[in-house]
């Protein structure tokens, strides 16, 4: 496994519409896979697209570990809110609900930034594991923020493009002048990436 060098905002792969991967149980796949996963664990991050490793094609990794649920969730509902580290290969999203939440978002290719992003609040994701097996889950709350900010980087887009007030894209050392909300708007919660 390797450590690969990621792509930052404005280097032209992140731009692109990555590839569909034709045999996910290829050597080649198993190998990009395992330099994600070492890669996002070294940079500290909650999940990876293959364009930020300069490989445009449809595979991502991520987790949502259970420090990230809400602590008023049911426990039903929190199911949905957490996942293992996950491989998704050529994934699918569904939006199943119109309801957006506003979280903060970081990006390893947009290092020491965070913005606040809508993203819908459900929804049911897609894809192959790394046996060619379909994984299929509805997610909630961070898990669901995740799966969509990954996914995004396979369509050649980055958070602050999603943003609608770019008043709240700042510096990671100016986050402590926020508890979460901007002060003027009590509307905008939940969770950062
Ligand atoms: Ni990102």
């Amino acid at each position: 496994m390797t450590i690969r060098k990621i792509a930052r905002m404005g280097h032209p792969v992140l731009l692109q519409h990555a590839q569909p991967v034709e045999d996910p149980k290829s050597q080649e796949i198993r190998r990009l896979v395992a330099d994600m996963v070492e890669t996002m664990i070294d940079a500290n991050g909650a999940g990876l697209a293959a364009p930020q490793v300069h490989e445009p094609v449809r595979v991502v990794v991520f987790q949502a570990p259970p420090e990230r649920v809400p602590p008023e969730t049911e426990a039903e509902e929190a199911f949905d809110h957490t996942a293992p580290l996950t491989v998704l290969i050529n994934p699918r999203i569904e939006v199943l609900t119109e309801e957006r939440a506003y979280g903060w978002e970081g990006c390893l290719s947009v290092p020491g930034m965070r913005g606040l992003v809508p993203r819908p609040t459900r929804i049911r994701y897609s894809g192959l594991d790394l046996e060619g097996n379909e994984v299929s889950r509805d997610a909630r709350g961070f898990h669901a923020r995740v799966v969509c900010h990954e996914c995004d980087h396979l369509d050649g887009i980055l958070y602050p493009q999603r943003m609608d007030d770019l008043k709240d894209l700042i510096f990671e050392t100016e986050a402590r002048h926020w508890s979460g909300d901007r002060p003027s708007d009590a509307t905008k919660t939940e969770s950062a990436d």
